[in-house]
């Protein structure tokens, strides 16, 4: 059996997890920034090294592409993820994918193995969607569901928009986007939960992906003194964020689902010990894998924001993200657990809490996942963690599911 070089993509993934430090120590590579350009220039570098053809996009998806005369023109099989963080994160997040990928690939290469279709490794673009909303938008764009045009005006958290932060940092392509169809999409990927650490066992074959609302709520009542105002003459947006807050939580956590929901950012206006707050602004994150829940929760939150409205608060809502739920193809599912089980690795199915391009790549191919474990449950935050044993396993698995997807003649040394 052939085998991944597990100190490359190791070495690797750490180098790259070194890439975009803030001066506390703090990994912050968010899409189109300086830091996303130093780990785009890093990984495009280890794909020439590779021997692979690059090519860029307009929305700045990066490609690495290994093709013979033989099967050139052939639609490849693609493997991808992201290189783009969250504020703070650890270092496997999207990373992991993405160098398993070109390592899969060098292997395959190095291992004498004809292949019958081309192979890609792919960066997307802002999959985090921290800068830029919505999420997995490369990827979004790649599949034909947002016109780049639309994609290149997202105005980012900080006023700048991605076009002109993509022609800057030296990553707005000549390729079209969607150019390169896949034959079939694979992405590996940490779970990011904690089921596989929990029950023991060492690979995720992912079935299906739960859907996600996002929507950018802004509150606005009436800034007065803190100190004078009664109770009963308020309309403070703040405390009706907090009341959407405390409704959302609840609603979501006594709804004996899986449902999940977040209020992960909040500003107020003026924001200043004494004075009620005009403005709040905040969003919410609603996720569930099934598409009819979700939109019960949608209306149960918009039903609050109407009662919070006839109290005198001013309500606007903007949806930033909204896709619905994701079946994966089964034949690819059944692959992967065929792959962990001759390596010996025990796998079980599982749904996706997190968003991946993987969910957006299977609106144009079968696509699916593998999951490997993350170390109590944790992800988006500096202490993600996963064995190298772990991480070196799902890659083989990787590998192997690659190798029986492009065709294995021909194999020489391997
Ligand atoms: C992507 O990391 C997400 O928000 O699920
Ligand atoms: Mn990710
Ligand atoms: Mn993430």
């Amino acid at each position: 059996m052939i085998a991944i070089d597990e100190q490359r993509l190791l070495g690797r993934i750490h180098e790259l997890g070194a890439v975009g430090r803030d001066g506390e120590g703090r990994l912050i590579r968010l899409a189109a920034s300086d830091a996303d350009r130093q780990g785009r220039d890093l990984f495009v570098g280890w794909l020439r090294q590779a021997g692979l053809d690059v090519a860029i996009d307009r929305i700045g998806n990066i490609f690495g592409i290994w093709q013979t005369p033989d099967n050139a023109g052939q639609a490849p099989v693609f493997i991808g993820s992201h290189i783009d963080t969250v504020i703070d994160a650890g270092i496997y997040d999207g990373c992991y994918g993405v160098l398993a990928g070109l390592e899969v690939i060098e292997t395959l290469k190095a291992s004498g193995l004809v292949p019958s279709r081309p192979l890609a490794v792919a960066a997307f673009t802002n999959e985090e969607g921290v800068r830029f909303s919505p999420d997995m938008m490369g990827s979004l764009v790649h599949a034909g569901g947002m016109g780049v045009e639309a994609a290149l005006a997202a105005i980012g958290t900080d006023g700048k928009t991605l076009g002109a932060e993509l022609a800057r940092i030296g990553y707005a392509g000549e390729y079209e986007p969607g150019f390169l169809k896949p034959h079939v999409y694979v992405e590996l990927h940490i779970e990011q939960g904690p089921v596989l650490e929990r029950e023991g066992i060492p690979i995720g074959a992912v079935e299906n992906l739960q859907g996600i609302s996002w929507q950018r709520v802004t509150l606005d009542g009436v800034a007065n003194h803190a100190g004078t105002t009664p109770m009963s003459m308020r309309r403070d947006a703040g405390y009706a964020a907090a009341r959407v807050a405390t409704f959302l939580h609840d609603q979501a956590a006594a709804s004996n689902s899986p449902t999940v929901a977040t209020i992960g950012t909040m500003r107020f206006e003026p924001n200043a010990i004494n004075v009620i707050p005009s403005r709040a602004v905040f969003t919410v994150d609603l996720r569930d894998p099934d598409e009819l829940r979700l939109q019960a929760h949608e209306a149960a939150l918009s039903a609050f924001l109407e009662q919070v409205a006839a109290e005198g608060i001013a309500v606007t809502v903007e949806r930033l993200a909204r896709f619905e739920p994701v079946v994966f193809d089964r034949q690819v599912v059944e692959l992967i657990e065929r792959a962990a089980r001759k390596r010996g690795l025990a796998s079980r199915r599982m749904t996706s809490g997190a968003g991946h391009d993987a969910q957006m790549m299977a609106r144009i191919a079968p696509a699916a996942m593998i999951f490997v474990p993350s170390a109590g449950g944790i992800s988006h935050n500096p202490r993600e963690h996963t064995e190298d044993a772990e991480l070196v396993a799902g890659a083989n698995v990787l590998l192997d599911v690659v190798a029986e997807l492009v065709g294995t003649e021909g194999r020489g040394n391997g």
